[in-house]
């Protein structure tokens, strides 16, 4: 990936806007000095974290470190880790919390990294959470902010209803909200697209009790630790991204203003 510094993430990302202004608006965040945005986007299954995860990797550069998306590509390699994570994914349970650190660490180890990361669909349980920030803590960085995707399960279950992926480059569509150009074929590849094994109206009911009795613990730990940023997930895509583009100036840190 082309290197970037920081000050031209701030340029490419927020038009009309001063470094300074910017600059001002990081400090107002808590006065949290992170260099490199480090975001996590927590919400239940369907509440629309990948599709906005995916809208800042090509926005602003963050990487996108989906661990749905790295077990499905270990699932599609046939590796151990593939093997043993398959029948755990297609039931909506969690992966083990062992496995799950470690393939996040070794994303984490990788040198593209070092500009900014959007955490999408993890940290899910709090080992996982304490786990992260143990990690951020050695390399002298920090969890900049978190985002939780707040929707309806009715407004879930419907979505996933019609959510289509394509299976190569893991771009996300919705034949009623998000629709592909042509057909059901990516926009990108000309892929087929897929339905997920996991979208099925039964395995998503599991995979929401499971969230709420897993993952939804995490907001008030983050609450506590002034990190929580809500955002209404039950806005159009458009709504959403704007929003985020109007809040990732404060996300970035310059350590030469
Ligand atoms: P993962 O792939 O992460 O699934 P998830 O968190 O359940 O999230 P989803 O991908 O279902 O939804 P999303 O919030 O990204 O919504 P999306 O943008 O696609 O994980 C899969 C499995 O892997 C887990 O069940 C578990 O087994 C395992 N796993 C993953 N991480 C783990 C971890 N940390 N620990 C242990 N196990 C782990 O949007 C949904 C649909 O809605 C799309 O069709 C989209 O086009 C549409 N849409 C999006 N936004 C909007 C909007 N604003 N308005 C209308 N439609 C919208």
């Amino acid at each position: 990936m082309e290197q970037v510094s920081a000050r031209e993430i701030s340029r490419v990302s927020v038009e009309g806007q001063t470094s300074t202004m910017m600059a001002n608006q990081k400090r107002a965040f808590n006065n949290r000095t992170c260099e490199a945005p480090y975001l996590i986007f927590l919400g239940p299954p369907g509440s629309g974290k990948g599709t906005q995860a995916e809208k800042l990797h090509k926005n602003f550069r963050l990487v996108q470190l989906s661990t749905g998306n790295l077990f499905r590509e270990q699932i599609a390699q046939g590796t151990e880790l593939g093997l043993r994570v398959k029948d755990i994914l297609a039931k909506g349970e969690l992966v083990p919390d062992d496995l799950t650190i470690a393939m996040v660490m070794d994303r984490l180890a990788k040198p593209d990294t070092i500009m900014g990361v959007v955490f999408d669909g993890f940290p899910r349980t709090l080992d996982q959470a304490l786990a992260l920030q143990n990690k951020l803590d050695e390399h002298g960085k920090c969890i900049t902010a978190v985002i939780h995707f707040n929707i309806t399960d009715d407004q879930i279950v419907e979505r996933l209803g019609a959510r289509r992926m394509c299976p190569k480059d893991n771009s996300i569509y919705n034949l009623k909200s998000y629709k592909p150009k042509d057909d059901e074929k990516c926009d990108i590849c000309g892929t087929p697209l897929i339905h997920r094994a996991d979208d099925k109206p039964d395995v998503v009911r599991h995979r929401l009790n499971i969230y709420r009795q897993q993952t939804e613990p995490l907001i008030e730990f983050y609450r506590e630790q002034d990190m929580l940023i809500e955002i209404d997930a039950a806005r159009t895509i458009e709504e959403i991204e704007a929003q985020m583009d109007e809040w990732m100036p404060m996300f970035i840190y310059d350590a030469n203003e």
